[in-house]
């Protein structure tokens, strides 16, 4: 008789982990950017994409090359019986050159970073004035070594390390660590220098978090030196995120590779296909993912412009070149993905709340600190990719999702009026609009938040078996 109550038990705890979640998908609102009719056959670009600078009248608008954030001039202020406790950021990182990865492309744009390059030393005791001096790196190719064409024809003439945040990337991260300063410096009490047991940076194992959190920092704390920043291990890092996690990884797969819903707006863009791939030189089909979505190209181009380069033309014939409208229509079909891939695909909540789980995990035991009264962290920032900031957006289901671009931002801010705690939840700078019953995250009880993380995640124990489920 033992048996059958053995399998009582592990039914009942089967269910137990079962009903501990329930991801409930909140399709996205309709609009240009999932309408793959439109991306394949509309015209101009879905935003700014060769400047990172934004007239004060259109603030807010989607800019690729330096998505908006919070600033003094389009904050809004609750009303006075809310103060704010405790603020929580999370970020893309500024404006890179393209990956190693994303370069393949056989054309006539070089790249210098003289004099730009990341640094990179151990700091030593007593820091940069005694015992040691700043590193730079520089990327440089030798004939001599006979693995060099591996990298890529594109590489040639570059002096960048791929990617680095370029100087202009650099000045941007600045500019964002000061606007932020200006609007939650006074709100909560933060001085001119980093000070951790006030305020958290955390980055990835990716150095180009780091080399925004030179400039970052610099601007929040402009009297900073030196500041030591969270990072987790590369095998578990939740931010990234690197964790483990084959079920979400099968859900993905199944809804893009697996899915004719994800393959057929590739087979409706061959021809615009045909024409990149004569001006890069890219074979079709390749080995290194230029035609299972449009994430290389889109790089590609897109990190010339924002970098005021031309686009591209063919090395065997200088009239064969990229037309603004053809990286337009890249541009398009690139937010279409980013919308399929985290919103409109009815497995992207599941996948966001699998894959991003162990963040929100963090996030809520930060929240409830503060609502415990035991936090003394004021401030936590959070410097990471578009690989991260995508599923926040997909984890709370934003109505209208685009590809995070360059600084891209996600406030939590807690605020307090009694006894109670109010959350805001602010996307480029205002209340993000989400499909979910929370509706608009514009100080809603701080509570809604907690149980709809409960609800997509459930406990660790829980996030982790349906990782290995
Ligand atoms: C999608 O875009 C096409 C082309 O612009 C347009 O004709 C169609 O009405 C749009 N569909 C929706 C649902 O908005
Ligand atoms: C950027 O592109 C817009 C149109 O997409 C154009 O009007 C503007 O002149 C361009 N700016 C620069 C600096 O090239
Ligand atoms: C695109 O590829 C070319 C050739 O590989 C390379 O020179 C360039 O740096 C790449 N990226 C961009 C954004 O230009
Ligand atoms: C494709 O999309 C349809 C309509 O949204 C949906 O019913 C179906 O489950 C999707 N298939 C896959 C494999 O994602
Ligand atoms: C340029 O021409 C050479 C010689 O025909 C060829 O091997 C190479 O693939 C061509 N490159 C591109 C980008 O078309």
């Amino acid at each position: 008789m033992a048996r059958p109550f053995l399998q009582v038990v592990s039914v009942a705890s089967v269910v137990a982990i079962a009903t501990a979640t329930t991801v409930v998908h909140y399709p996205p609102a309709q609009s240009k950017t999932n309408n793959l009719t439109f991306a394949l056959t509309g015209t101009g670009a879905p935003g700014i994409f060769n400047s990172s600078t934004v007239p004060d009248a259109s603030y807010g608008e989607y800019n690729w090359c330096n998505m908006p954030h919070v600033r003094p001039r389009e904050y809004k202020t609750p009303s006075h019986e809310y103060t704010l406790e405790y603020v929580e950021v999370i970020q893309r990182h500024h404006k890179r050159t393209p990956y190693a990865s994303n370069t393949f492309f056989k054309e006539d744009v070089a790249w210098s970073c003289i004099g730009e390059g990341p640094v990179a030393y151990g700091k030593g005791p007593s820091g940069v004035s005694s015992e040691v001096t700043e590193i730079q790196w520089q990327a440089f190719r030798s004939n001599d070594n006979p693995w060099i064409n591996s990298v890529g024809p594109g590489f040639v003439g570059s002096t960048c390390q791929l990617p680095q945040i370029t100087a202009d990337g650099i000045v941007d991260s600045h500019t964002h660590g000061s606007d932020l300063r200006a609007v939650y410096a006074t709100r909560l009490g933060l001085g001119q220098q980093f000070n951790p047991a006030t305020a958290q940076i955390r980055v990835t194992n990716n150095v180009i978090t780091s080399q925004v959190a030179g400039g970052l920092v610099k601007g929040l704390f402009p009297g900073t030196e030196n500041a030591a920043v969270l990072i987790q291990s590369s095998t578990y890092d939740s931010l990234e995120p690197t964790y483990s996690c084959p079920t979400a990884d099968s859900l993905r797969s199944a809804y893009t590779s697996g899915s004719s819903n994800w393959t057929s707006h590739l087979t409706a863009a061959a021809p615009l296909y045909a024409k990149l791939d004569s001006v890069s030189g890219t074979s079709n089909p390749d080995s290194a993912g230029w035609h299972s979505s449009l994430d290389h190209y889109y790089d590609n181009l897109s990190a010339k412009l924002c970098h005021g380069k031309k686009l591209p033309c063919s090395v065997n014939d200088t009239s064969l070149c990229v037309t603004q409208d053809e990286a337009n229509t890249v541009f398009r079909l690139g937010n279409w993905e980013y919308s399929y891939y985290f919103r409109d695909a009815s497995d992207s909540t599941k996948y966001a709340a699998l894959h991003y789980g162990a963040w929100f995990l963090e996030l809520k035991a930060h929240l409830e600190a503060v609502v415990a009264g035991q936090s003394k962290i004021k401030y936590f920032h959070n410097i990471a990719h578009d690989g991260s900031v995508s599923p926040v957006l997909g984890f709370l289901q934003i109505a209208n999702m685009v590809w995070p671009g360059m600084g891209s931002e996600v406030v939590f801010e807690v605020y307090k009026k009694g006894n109670e705690h109010f959350l805001r939840v602010l996307w480029g700078g205002q209340p993000m609009v989400t499909s979910t019953p929370m509706g608009t995250l514009d100080l809603i009880p701080l509570q809604t938040l907690l149980d709809y993380i409960d609800s997509m995640v459930g406990s660790g124990a829980d996030l982790y078996a349906g990782c290995h489920s």
